[in-house]
């Protein structure tokens, strides 16, 4: 069986061999509280056996439902912010044609996100292209409550039901929510709207591969049960405490980086495809391990383009980096140099050879200088974009980032920080229940 692979050898210079084995017993006791719900937050453990206990039958509701919006619709609009948005676009940008909104012979429904910003020309736009169109929505937000996608939805709600009339709308609108609490619940059951529940014991930023992930990913038309396949996989392959254990070499490894004065880590992609797997990576790791004065704190950057911005920094500046680089074995397709007769532009050399072998050289030789220039390096490699690996990769950065953040001494699963921005937002805009936020703020500005 294929499966993808984490190769630390190029972080030795920080974090040699015996350095990640002595923190082999911290790592399997962080799996233990991660398996055992022996740790904080073990509350919100349910997402670990997701991948193998999640029944045929709520795939398969999943998927006709995805046939139904397919059916019945030309635009398909995601709504959430946080983790109840970037997994699925993580997923969809993986696997999809880079150019096929631009596509005339693009099949099925365009899937679009909102919710996931307060833009006012975001959501004017939106409703300019939505105008006239016929459009369903799932609205996604396990709260129920999150004023970002609440605004968007209102909006995109009642263009809705003016085109169509408030029962025709009401069926093409799905909600994925808390099984009983939060507005948005409240309105799916008066409104009639179907439903998809998000386990209480299921996080945010690691329900990807729940409905609140499965669902769009659907529609868009991949094959969910594939990326579940991959994704029991790596549950199986996490399962052991042994550095075999993918997790647990990832989770040690960028402990000890980080204990050795590493703060930063960089997610590394050379696949345009994966820039949004970086930004659901970013959220999984920061809202997870940034608190209690703690925290890798989690950048993205996408290669080479970012080599000619961020190139000389992390070559360079401070030495508090290291990276981790998704590494894909094989594109989808084959693009071959071609040969020029005039060869103004001295590209011949590489003439007849693949984009990909170009590429994989980009990657090989900056892997070098960047360890030349003490920015140790990890490797993860996948066999292709396809949902099967998709899914290992989910899982198994779900997995590391439970072990890690218990071996930060934190608990991983909870993010007091976000509430703080909301807190003075809802009082700046005077929301009823605040008033004294309201007042105290009022004073400050
Ligand atoms: O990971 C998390 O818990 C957060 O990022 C949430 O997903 C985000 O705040 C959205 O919350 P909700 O789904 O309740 O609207």
């Amino acid at each position: 069986m294929s499966k993808i692979s984490v190769n630390i050898s190029q972080a030795a210079a920080v974090a040699p061999e015996a350095t990640v084995k002595a923190l082999l017993p911290e790592a399997a006791d962080a799996l233990a509280k991660v398996m055992n719900g022996t740790g904080a937050g073990n509350d919100f453990l349910g997402w670990t056996d997701l991948p193998t206990r999640t029944p045929a039958a709520e795939l398969d509701d999943i998927i006709a439902t995805a046939k139904r919006l397919q059916a019945d619709c030309e635009y398909v609009v995601c709504v959430g912010i946080g983790g109840s948005y970037l997994g699925a676009k993580a997923v969809i940008e993986a696997l999809s044609d880079s150019f096929s909104a631009y596509r005339a012979d693009h099949r099925g429904p365009k899937v679009i996100f909102a919710g996931q910003n307060i833009g006012e020309d975001y959501l004017f736009e939106l409703r300019n292209l939505l105008q006239g169109h016929r459009f369903g929505i799932i609205v996604i937000s396990k709260s129920g409550t999150t004023t970002e996608p609440a605004i968007a939805f209102r909006i995109l709600k009642e263009i809705l039901e003016q085109q169509e009339g408030k029962q025709r709308a009401a069926e093409r609108i799905v909600a994925i929510t808390d099984a009983h609490r939060g507005a948005l619940r409240q309105l799916a059951t008066e409104e009639g709207y179907k439903t998809f529940v998000i386990d209480d014991n299921v996080g945010g930023r690691f329900s990807v591969l729940s409905p609140v992930g499965l669902l769009p990913i659907a529609v868009a038309g991949y094959d969910i049960k594939a990326l579940m396949q991959g994704a029991a996989e790596m549950q199986k392959a996490t399962a052991e405490p042994t550095l075999d254990n993918p997790a647990i070499l990832y989770a040690a490894t960028r402990n000890a980086l980080y204990r050795a004065g590493k703060k930063i880590e960089i997610l590394v992609n050379y696949n345009p495809k994966l820039h949004y797997f970086g930004e659901w990576w970013k959220q999984l790791y920061g809202e997870s391990e940034g608190k209690d004065g703690k925290g890798i704190f989690p950048a993205a950057v996408d290669f080479s383009t970012d080599l000619h911005s961020m190139g000389q920094w992390i070559q360079d500046g401070e030495r508090t980096i290291f990276e981790t680089v998704l590494s894909v074995e094989a594109p989808e397709h084959e693009t071959i140099v071609p040969t020029d007769n005039d060869n103004l532009d001295g590209l011949n050399y590489i003439a007849g050879r693949r984009v990909d072998e170009v590429n994989k050289m980009a990657e090989l030789g900056t892997r070098i200088a960047h360890v030349d220039g003490g920015v140790p390096n990890l490797r993860i490699t996948i066999p292709a974009l396809r949902e099967q690996w998709l899914g290992q990769l989910i899982y198994l950065f779900e997995k590391a980032c439970g072990i890690s953040g218990y071996m930060l001494g934190v608990n991983p699963f909870d993010q007091p920080g976000v509430e703080s921005y909301k807190r003075n937002m809802f009082a700046l805009l005077a929301k009823p229940g605040y008033e004294k936020e309201t007042e105290a703020i009022r004073a400050r500005i």
